[in-house]
């Protein structure tokens, strides 16, 4: 597995709050970087701008801090949900953030260097989290791009969520930056959504918190 601080992993202490206060990156230079893998990238990377704090927050607004749970980020980015999650983080929680694109992944170093990243693909998780001791997550956090996945990948998602996350009452937590434009495809996809419009972020945004997968909406094997 590349890029993992496994040491970090397991939650025991975070230690990580001191290491966000010491960013390289300036917000002008994540800024630009993200513009310009926007440029490049369009579809896979689906935002030109990093999430703002408000759409971080409202992203993380799941996860209840106060008690133990395993936390998984899907598709980093340069980190703004990370930084809010490494924030709230406490020792009985286990964390772990997943970005595929080696440039972000490079930031996200920079930035977090004692959090538990791993480069590689969010939607493979069997494969991307084997060897790690998380089989089960209580919350996923997802800045991916979800509606313009690959059918196969966004399927194979939905089946390790079912069977690890939806099973004992976790939630899916997926930002947009189109409002309520991909409401359908949710409720397409998920037994029960509920959204939050998001006007504080660069262009307004908002959340899908989601729970159970429509079996309907699984490929057929
Ligand atoms: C809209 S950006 C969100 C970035 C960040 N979470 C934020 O809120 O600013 C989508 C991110 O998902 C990443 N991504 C897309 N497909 C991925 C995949 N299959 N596995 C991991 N990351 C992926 C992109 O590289 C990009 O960093």
């Amino acid at each position: 597995m590349t890029g993992l601080n496994t040491s970090s992993v397991g939650g025991e202490s975070t230690g990580l709050q001191g290491d966000i206060t010491a960013l390289g990156e300036k917000p002008s230079q994540e800024f630009a970087l993200f513009f310009k893998a926007w440029l490049r990238q369009g579809r896979k990377i689906s935002a030109a701008t990093p999430s703002s704090y408000f759409l971080s927050k409202e992203v993380c607004s799941v996860v209840d801090w106060d008690k133990p749970g395993t936390i998984i980020e899907l598709g980093a980015g340069t980190g703004p949900i990370t930084e809010y999650v490494l924030k709230n983080l406490r020792p009985h929680h286990k964390f772990v953030s997943i970005e595929r694109d080696k440039g972000f992944f490079d930031v996200l170093k920079r930035r977090f260097p004692n959090a538990p990243l791993i480069h590689g693909d969010a939607t493979d998780l069997d494969k991307t989290l084997a060897g790690l001791g998380i089989d089960k997550a209580d919350y996923v956090l997802s800045g991916l791009p979800t509606p313009s996945l690959p059918a196969e990948s966004f399927d194979r998602l939905k089946r390790w969520m079912d069977r690890n996350v939806f099973d004992h009452g976790g939630v899916f937590s997926q930002l947009t930056v189109v409002p309520l434009y991909f409401w359908p495809f949710y409720r397409r996809h998920f037994l029960d959504v509920k959204y939050k419009f998001i006007g504080l972020n660069l262009p307004p945004g908002g959340v899908y918190k989601c729970r159970g997968v429509r079996q309907d909406s699984l490929i057929a094997n």
